[in-house]
């Protein structure tokens, strides 16, 4: 496992070459990152071998402002256009909790669980969520291996192996191994 000193978008392009180098060597050959605006889906695609899917996991529309999208409409044509995915849904581990703490107070189990994996890094926790997005839209299957990868609000900083599940299902979802992360100390 590399762990980074600091965490942040400067460690994008080492995550993904190390992402990039275990996804190929899985029999999934599948890739599913975190992008907000589409700058680490397009170094994602300049770095990408032939033969490995990617699957791009964006924020759902609205997040920042309402009914606005924040990821590059040219970059969601291109990665389409090359064959690759771009999901744009409820996140899967706020959804509308994240509503009910803002109008009511409080902490609710996804956010619970979201928390909890921050204990790791943002970046762990982006990665276990999208895995779960993408496996609720069918864009991976929730008996094989991907590599998933996060960041800590831009730009990618940790990638872990695992195996999805879909939301209803979302404990049965595996981490096998974090092949980096920012370290905390
Ligand atoms: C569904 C989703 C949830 C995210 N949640 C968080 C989060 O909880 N904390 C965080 O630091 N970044 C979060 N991010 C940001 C990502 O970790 C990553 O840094 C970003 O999407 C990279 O986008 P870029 O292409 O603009 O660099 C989230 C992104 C997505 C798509």
């Amino acid at each position: 496992m590399i762990l980074f000193e600091k965490e942040g978008e400067m460690n994008t392009e080492k995550t993904l070459r190390i992402a990039i180098e275990k996804a190929c060597q899985l029999p999934s050959k599948t890739l599913v990152i975190a992008s907000t605006r589409g700058v680490s889906a397009l170094k994602a695609l300049e770095l990408l071998p032939e033969g490995l899917k990617l699957v791009v996991v964006t924020h759902h529309a609205g997040f920042s402002e309402p009914d606005t999208q924040e990821f590059d409409e040219k970059v969601r044509e291109l990665l389409l256009k090359r064959g690759h995915h771009v999901l744009t849904a409820t996140h899967a581990l706020s959804a509308g909790e994240r509503c009910l703490r803002k109008r009511f107070g409080g902490i609710y189990p996804l956010e619970i669980i979201a928390n909890t994996l921050r204990m790791f890094s943002e970046g762990v926790k982006v990665a276990v969520e999208i895995s779960i997005m993408a496996a609720d839209a069918g864009l991976v299957r929730t008996s094989e291996w991907v590599v998933a990868c996060g960041g800590s609000g831009q730009g990618l900083d940790s990638a872990i192996v695992v195996r999805p599940a879909n939301s209803s299902n979302l404990f049965d979802l595996k981490v096998g191994e974090i092949l980096c992360m920012p370290s905390a100390y």
